[in-house]
């Protein structure tokens, strides 16, 4: 088989195809391959005109004829078939061929395999590509690891197929060596669930307390849209909103069973938060918010569980309500940005990656989901002070949240009130308000943990480490 295809793509499920055929009407020549050839065989046939295929019908012919260095993406389902892929691809490259890997890998299994891949001298990059199958089709969010030399050779063809931001910018970049660019895409999948979460409980209690019939909230999302909201998913909510359900006539979103699903990235953004010790609890709510929906027994036996009656506000308290709640919403989504940009920030710390988090923000702004207006603003306080501890000390956000507050806290309060549960919302109020503590309670608990496990403590007016002889006569021993 003659050399001739630019870029190989194995793995032609939904992602992977529609990643073939971007590459396809860019003018690649594209090498396909799947497991099963009847995929192979369907893309030809659909659509062989959009550009100049190769199909292959196994590893060995899909390597032969990729140009060298040769370029090859997997886009298979993440865990042990991605494994399986490289096993068998591996031993036919050779050292300089770059292995990308599109799906949505776990970072660490993403470390592993490069550090093999490199010590044979083939390079592997691990690529996070965002936007589902439109955007792999029409240009997606493309978050790329793996090394400099690596992202050399992909990036005139990723610039390509990335998606355009509205200045114009591809959105994709480099973002750091080995897992950089499966961790940042973990931690966008981990936001656009915090931020999904937000809007539910925004709809939820525009619904309940204000009164609101769906149709209405489709129409207060729309004209949230055209402010600081701005965003695909307010854009998709209010569609869902205000879509009927053609069978029963109902608002779509009263026939659908409210019990949401999950594919697990949000859980691993979670987790692996917890063992940074990042403070992620937006994301967080989100995740056990979509498990406890899950939850039928428990649910069922809660149901008749005492609560406030409800009370609907008249139209004139429900319209400023509305306005209060736009408020609360836009403070809390900036909360939980800010916390997955720091836990981004602690993992690029941690393993030395320097992810530039401007670069980060700016590659969100088009083809993934959670694009909106606002990552412009986030990426401009990032380039002021690329080592920005918080989004809320940029002065923009301290000012606009600042002022937030006050309706964000009614909110709160409000949903608490009336027995609306708003998780989402309360957590990151409680976040903020724990960055504003001047002393927190956590001294307590240092008392607490040194009385019962002589855990020691530090003390604010000394160095050293002391614990206190609480059995005893409570004199105080300095430990180190
Ligand atoms: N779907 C999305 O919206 C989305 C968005 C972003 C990222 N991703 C990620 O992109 C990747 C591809 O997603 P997808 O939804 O297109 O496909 P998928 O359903 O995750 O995986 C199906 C593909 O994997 C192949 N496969 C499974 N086990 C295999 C094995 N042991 N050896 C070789 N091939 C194997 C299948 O081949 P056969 O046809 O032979 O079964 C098929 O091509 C995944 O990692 C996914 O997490 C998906």
């Amino acid at each position: 088989m003659t050399a001739t295809a630019h870029v190989g793509v194995t793995g032609l499920a939904v992602m992977g195809r529609n990643l073939a055929r971007n590459l396809a009407r860019n003018g690649y020549t594209v090498a396909v391959h799947n497991r099963t050839p009847a995929r192979t065989n369907a893309l030809v046939e659909q659509f062989g005109d959009e550009g100049t295929f190769v199909p292959a019908d196994s590893a060995k012919e899909l390597v032969a004829s990729l140009q060298r260095p040769r370029r090859l993406i997997i886009m298979v389902q993440a865990g042990d078939p991605t494994d399986a892929v490289i096993d068998e691809l591996a031993p036919l490259l050779d050292p300089g061929d770059v292995l990308v890997d599109g799906g949505n890998a776990h970072f660490t299994d993403t470390r592993r395999r490069e550090a093999a891949l490199r010590a044979r001298g083939i390079h592997f990059a691990g690529v996070g590509i965002s936007g589902g199958e439109e955007g792999a089709l029409h240009g997606p969010s493309i978050m790329s690891g793996g090394s400099k030399e690596a992202y050399q050779l992909l990036s005139p063809l990723l610039d390509d197929i990335a998606a355009t931001a509205p200045d114009g910018a591809r959105t994709v970049a480099h973002l750091g060596p080995d897992g950089a660019g499966h961790f940042v895409k973990m931690v966008h999948n981990g936001i656009e669930y915090a931020d999904m979460q937000l809007i539910t409980e925004a709809y939820h209690l525009l619904r309940h307390t204000a009164g609101y019939e769906p149709s209405q909230i489709a129409e207060i999302f729309r004209t949230w849209n055209t402010g600081r909201l701005n965003s695909y998913l307010i854009e998709v909510t209010a569609e869902v909103l205000a879509h009927t359900d053609p069978s029963t006539g109902l608002p779509f979103v009263d026939i659908v069973a409210d019990r949401a699903g999950q594919k697990g990235t949000g859980r691993w953004t979670v987790q692996t938060a917890l063992d940074l010790g990042t403070p992620v609890s937006g994301i967080a709510q989100a995740v056990f918010a979509r498990s406890l929906s899950s939850q039928d027994t428990l649910r069922e036996a809660g149901r008749t569980l005492l609560g406030p009656t409800r009370r609907v506000l008249g139209s004139q308290d429900a319209a400023r309500f509305a306005d209060q709640v736009e408020q609360a919403l836009y403070a809390a989504k900036v909360v939980s940005y800010d916390q997955g940009f720091h836990q981004i920030r602690t993992a690029s710390d941690t393993y030395q990656w320097d992810v530039d988090l401007a670069t980060v923000a700016a590659l969100w702004r088009a083809g993934c989901i959670i694009r909106a207006d606002f990552l412009d603003r986030i990426r401009d306080a990032y380039t002021a002070e690329p080592r920005l501890t918080s989004l809320l000390r940029d002065p923009h956000f301290a000012e606009e949240i600042g002022q937030a507050q006050w309706a964000w806290r009614a909110v709160a309060a409000t949903a608490a009130r009336d027995g609306v549960p708003a998780p989402g919302m309360s957590a990151a109020l409680a976040h903020f308000d724990t960055l504003r503590t001047e002393r927190l309670p956590a001294a307590l608990i240092q008392g607490q943990r040194d009385y019962f496990g002589a855990h020691t403590y530090q003390r604010t007016d000394q160095d050293g480490s002391f614990h206190t002889d609480w059995a005893g006569d409570r004199t105080e021993h300095r430990t180190r």
